[in-house]
This record gives structure tokens, sequence and C-alpha cells, in this order.
């Protein structure tokens, strides 16, 4: 399963490239507010420092006005695709987008039937919430193995970001159903190197080693 990280923090990018383990990132609108910046400055300063697909949101109301802010995202940089809301607008423009080669990632994906709209309008790549659907009582993992189950009916080449990420066990049950991607938050990462044990491990050794150098 390819990781992307879930942010638009340069710092949090940085270190999570360094683990060599960073194969895309997702920003969203609410990510990018946090940087107190704006999409089309940060995106431009996240492939400056790697080497990997990275979503950009396009905000505009119309599929006019997605096809325009999409096609500007794209210009800024050739790993840049474009992150549209699903809505009937956006399907008009993933089919405009698409065919003139620039990636779309449809976002805001809760059901199998809005992935299945989505992947035959051409969209690259399909973000169902896991977690957002886990807020309200129903159950986010659920939902994903229901988009993958129907896009791998049809052998489409829309890859499944697993969104939406609250913990390392979102991340394990999106892995275990063969999920192409998940987009995971920062501390989400930091959680999934750790475990009790390994840690005790970790110091049990060194303690053992600083022994064994004594004698
Ligand atoms: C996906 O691309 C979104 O940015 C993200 O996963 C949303 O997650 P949230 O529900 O934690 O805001």
């Amino acid at each position: 399963m390819k990781i992307f990280i879930d942010t638009a923090n340069l710092d949090m990018i940085r270190e999570i490239d360094g683990w060599g383990v960073l194969d895309g990132v997702t920003t969203n609108p609410s990510l990018i507010a946090k940087e107190n910046t704006d999409v089309r400055t940060r995106v431009k300063e996240i492939a400056g420092i790697v080497d990997v697909p990275i979503s950009a949101e396009a905000m505009a109301p119309d599929a006019p006005g997605m096809i325009r802010e999409g096609r500007e995202l794209a210009s800024i940089h050739e790993n840049i695709n474009v992150k549209l809301p699903m809505c009937v607008e956006a399907l008009k423009a993933v089919k405009v987008l698409s065919g003139e080669g620039i990636d779309v990632n449809m976002t805001l994906i809760f059901t199998p039937q809005q992935a299945l709209l989505a992947a035959k309008a051409g969209a690259r790549y399909v973000s169902p919430f896991i977690g957002r659907l886990d807020d309200i009582g129903a159950d986010g993992t659920e939902a994903l193995g229901q988009v993958l189950a129907v896009l791998s009916n049809y052998g489409f080449e829309t890859e499944v970001i697993a969104a939406s990420i609250r913990g390392p066990m979102h991340v394990f049950e999106a892995a275990a159903m063969g999920c192409d991607i998940a987009t995971i938050p920062y501390n989400v990462l930091q959680q999934m190197v750790s475990h009790p044990k390994t840690d005790e491990g970790i110091q049990n050794f060194i303690k053992d080693y600083e022994k064994s150098k004594k004698t």
C-alpha cells in the first residue's frame, strides 16, 4: 500500500520523506489554513522538497471554474493533481481535466456509488473518508471495502485513497483490504512506529549491552 501524508506542514513532510516511506501528499483547504498560507504557495513549496504526487484542492463552485482552477493548479508543477469535492459539477470537470491528462483526486467520497461515478468520469484517485463516517456512527471501514469491491469488479485504473484516517487500526484495515493508498496524518504515522514491547526491548538491550561492555 502506498503511503501519502495528509498535511500541508513542510517539516512533517520532510520528516516522513526522511523515513523512506513517503509516496505522496494530500492537502485540503483546512490543512492549508492551519499553516497560515495559501494553496498555490504551499503546493509549490511541497513540490520543491519531495518528488511525489501532491493533491491541491480547487474550490470553484461550478465546472468551468473547477476546470480553470484545476488547470492553474496543475500548471504549478507536474506532480500536482487536482482535488475536487464529489458533486455533479466536479464530475463534469473531471471528464475535461482527465481528458487533458490532468489527474483528479475526487474527495469527500462516502459511498461506493459516488466512487463508481467518479471512476467512470475519469478520476485518477477517489478518496473515501473513513473517520468522518465513524464520527456519525456509520462504519467507515465497511464503506471503504464496498468502494474497493465495486471498483475492482471493473478494472478501473482509478486508485482508492483511504482518507480521514484517525488511527493505526484504520491503516491496518485499509492495508488488509488491499487498498491502493492511505493518506495518513503525521501523528498516526508516529503511532504506527511504536509498540510498548519494542520500546521496552530496546531499553533492555541497551542495558545489557552496557553491562556486557564492562565484562
Ligand atoms: C483527504 O485527502 C483529506 O484531506 C483528509 O483525509 C480529511 O481528514 P479529516 O476527516 O481528518 O479532516
